[in-house]
C-alpha cells in the first residue's frame, strides 16, 4: 500500500467523530471504491448512506470513500477482508484471487446480451454459490453494481480483429482469467491496477486499455486513446463485499434492515448506470474526438471459446451454475 495511503487510513482510523461537539458513540461504517464522485456506484452507496442512517442512525455513521482513498481495489479488498473497513466495491475479476468460482463471471463472452446478463446476475442460484464462496476468506458478497461491457481501445489505431491486437501492450485487470483472454486473442497483457492506467498510456507504457465507456470520460483514457472498439468481450460485474465478522454479527433485525440497504444500492446503481453510459458516449465522441468502431465479434469470441472449456474442467462444480446462464442466454435470444 502507498506511504500516503497507509496514514490516511491510520488518520481515518484513529480519529472517529471528529468535528461534532459531543462524543460520537455510534459505529463508523466505512465503505471505499475506486470510482469519482460523478459515478453510477458512488451515487449508489449515497442513497445507501441516507437510508441506512435514517432507518438506524443512533447506531451508524455510514462513511463512504471514493477514488482509491483507502487504496488501491486488491488493497481495499484486503481491508475488508481483515476488518479495517466495513465493505468496498470490487472488480469481479480480481475475485478469482480469492475463490476460484468468481472466474466464471469473468469468462469473455459468457453472457450474449446484457439483458441475460442481468438476470443471470438477478438470480440467486446463480449468484448463490459464488457469492458465498468467499467466506473462508473473511467476506462475502452482498450485492452486485452493472459495469456494463468490456470493450478495447487504443491509443492510435482501431481493433477490427483479434489480429490488429498483435504486437500491442494492452492492460489487462489483474485476473489469471484476463491474462490468459488476452493471450488467446493476440495481444500483450499488461495487468495492473485501474488507478495506474491513465499515466501508462500518456507514457505510452501500454498502447491501449479495455474497459466499459465511462473510463473514457470519467478516467480520462478517451485524452489518450482516440480509438473505441465494440468487440464486447466481456460483461463483468462489480461486487460489493462485506467484513463477514461485521455482516455476521449484526442483530437479524438490523441486518434486515442492511439486507434492505443492499438492494436499493443496486437499484440506484442500475438506473444511474444506462444514463452515465449514454452520456459517457456523447461526450467521449464530441469533446475528446473517440472514434467508436463496431468489428464483428465472431473471430474474437471463437478465439476465447477456449477458456469456458478450461474453467469448466477446473472447476466442474459450476456447470450447473453455467448452463443455468445459458438458459438465460437463449431466453433472451429467443423472445
Ligand atoms: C471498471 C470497474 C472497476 C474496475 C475497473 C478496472 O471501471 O467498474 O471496478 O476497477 O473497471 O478495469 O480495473
Amino acid at each position: 500500500m502507498k506511504k500516503s495511503h497507509i496514514l490516511l487510513l491510520g488518520a481515518l482510523l484513529l480519529l472517529p467523530g471528529c468535528g461534532r461537539a459531543e462524543a460520537d458513540t455510534r459505529t463508523i461504517i466505512r465503505i471505499g471504491h475506486n470510482q469519482s464522485t460523478n459515478h453510477p456506484t458512488h451515487i449508489a452507496l449515497e442513497a445507501f448512506e441516507t437510508f441506512i442512517e435514517r432507518q438506524l442512525g443512533e447506531q451508524y455513521n455510514v462513511e463512504v470513500f471514493p477514488s482509491e482513498l483507502l487504496g488501491s481495489q486488491n488493497e481495499m479488498v484486503q481491508l475488508t477482508q481483515t476488518g479495517a473497513i466495513n465493505f468496498c466495491v470490487a472488480s469481479n475479476s480480481l475475485l478469482e484471487t480469492f475463490s476460484k468460482n468468481y472466474s466464471l463471471f469473468n469468462l469473455p463472452y459468457l453472457f450474449s446480451s446484457s439483458e441475460a446478463y442481468h438476470a443471470a446476475m438477478d438470480d440467486k442460484a446463480i449468484t448463490g454459490p459464488i457469492f458465498e464462496s468467499t467466506k473462508q476468506a473473511g467476506f462475502e458478497a452482498v450485492t452486485w453494481l452493472d459495469a456494463g461491457t468490456r470493450n478495447f481501445y487504443t491509443v492510435d489505431r482501431p481493433i477490427e480483429t483479434p489480429a490488429d491486437l498483435k504486437g500491442l501492450k494492452i492492460r489487462t485487470q489483474q485476473s489469471p482469467t484476463n491474462v490468459e483472454m488476452m493471450r488467446l486473442l493476440g495481444g500483450s497483457a499488461t495487468p495492473m491496477g485501474f488507478g495506474e492506467v491513465y499515466t501508462a498510456l500518456q507514457s505510452k507504457v501500454i498502447d491501449g486499455a479495455e474497459n466499459n465507456e465511462m473510463a473514457l470520460t470519467d478516467n480520462g483514457h478517451g485524452d489518450v486513446c482516440k480509438y473505441y472498439s465494440y468487440d464486447m468481450h466481456q460483461m463483468i460485474p462489480d461486487i460489493l463485499i462485506g467484513n463477514l465478522a461485521f455482516l455476521e454479527g449484526l442483530p437479524a433485525e438490523e441486518r434486515a434492515v442492511f439486507e434492505q440497504g443492499f438492494a436499493l444500492i443496486n437499484t440506484v446503481q442500475r438506473e444511474e448506470w444506462s444514463k452515465a453510459v449514454e452520456s459517457a458516449k456523447e461526450k467521449a465522441q464530441q469533446q475528446q474526438g473517440v472514434i467508436f468502431n463496431y468489428p464483428d465479434t465472431a473471430p474474437f469470441e471463437q478465439a476465447c471459446q477456449p477458456l469456458h472449456e478450461s474453467m469448466l474442467q477446473s472447476n466442474p462444480d459450476l456447470q450447473p451454475v453455467y448452463e443455468a446462464i445459458q438458459r438465460h442466454n437463449q431466453q433472451f435470444s429467443t423472445s
